[in-house]
């Protein structure tokens, strides 16, 4: 006899867009019985109060039996909101509200090293007056990032004093940070709920040093050595997200932990490795949902 172990629930996966990823999720979702909506983080109002439903599109809708949050961008304080106010009413809510202060690239530095997990080494600070100073404590080459991500675009390598002068931000948070040495890739571990589900390589296109696909980087799959495996998950529990994709660099010294990135796309990992992240994010929801 088979047992069913898993009841149907009621999933919400609330986002910015219907992304490819987004649609992968309910996809498998439904294919499995589930009932799934996808909700805009905009259209959310939130009635500061304990009642049963909440407020969407104008409506009251039911809770949901578990809720992801996807892709943020300029929504941040409002998915901060609907996340803790979710999580107020006893929903079980991925990822946590506490996330969203991460995305900020010192902000996640800092985790990972309160953590000790190995990152390149980093300068931060805000503005002008600060530039010259930056100038002589990094090591170059160095890499300039902006603080929030914008996959690569906006990431520039430096080779020396004069370089990093004219390019590091004059109004903006300084984010500089030493060039690791490594073999024209990064390694990137997808990782559900403290378990990798595959990995691949991103080669650098010719001419750049960056490796993200949107760049022109190229996914090979690969496998990644234990040591990978147990670095990522370390630094992904630093950070306490529960799907990430995270990025190693094979610097001479060992693997760096560059970024772990919350919420990943994963449509080039998927054609690249042939897993479809989709089914570990809904066992994931499955075993997490509301009793
Ligand atoms: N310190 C470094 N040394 C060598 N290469 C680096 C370093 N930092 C970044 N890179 C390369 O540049 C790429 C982009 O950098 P990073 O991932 O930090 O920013 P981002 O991709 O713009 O951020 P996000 O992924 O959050 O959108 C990395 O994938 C890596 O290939
Ligand atoms: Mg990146």
């Amino acid at each position: 006899m088979i047992l069913n172990l898993v009841s149907f629930m009621l999933i919400w996966i609330i986002g910015a867009s219907k992304s490819w990823e987004n649609r992968e999720i309910m996809t498998e979702a439904l294919r499995r019985g589930h009932e799934v909506r996808f909700r805009y983080f905009n259209r959310f109002l939130i009635d500061f109060s304990d009642k049963p439903y909440v407020y969407y599109s104008g409506k009251k809708y039911k809770l949901p039996d578990v809720a992801l949050v996807r892709g943020v961008g300029r929504w941040k304080n409002l998915a901060y909101i609907i996340t803790q106010h979710l999580k107020n009413k006893h929903i079980p809510v991925f990822e946590k509200p506490e996330v969203y202060k991460l995305d900020n690239k010192a902000v996640h530095t800092f985790v990972l090293l309160q953590h000790k997990i190995p990152t390149p080494r980093t300068i931060y600070g805000f503005g002008a007056e600060l530039a010259d100073h930056t100038v002589e404590l990094t090591s170059y080459p160095a890499v300039i990032k902006p603080v929030i991500g914008a996959k690569g675009r906006g990431v520039v390598k430096t080779e020396n004093e004069v370089e990093l002068r004219e390019f590091v931000p004059k109004e903006e948070e300084i984010y500089v940070q030493t060039f690791i040495q490594n073999p024209g890739r990064d390694m990137r571990l997808f990782i559900v709920d403290n378990q990798v589900i595959g990995s691949m390589y991103r080669f650098v296109p010719e001419g750049d040093f960056r490796s993200n696909i949107a760049l022109g980087g190229k996914g090979k799959a690969c496998e990644a050595p234990l040591e990978a495996e147990e670095l990522a998950i370390k630094a992904v529990k630093a950070l306490d997200f529960q799907v990430a994709g995270v990025d190693l660099l094979e610097s001479p010294n060992g693997f760096m932990v560059v970024e772990v990135n919350r919420a990943p796309q994963f449509r080039d990992f998927s054609k690249t490795t042939g897993i479809n992240p989709a089914e570990a994010i809904v066992n994931f929801l499955e075993r997490n949902a509301k009793k």
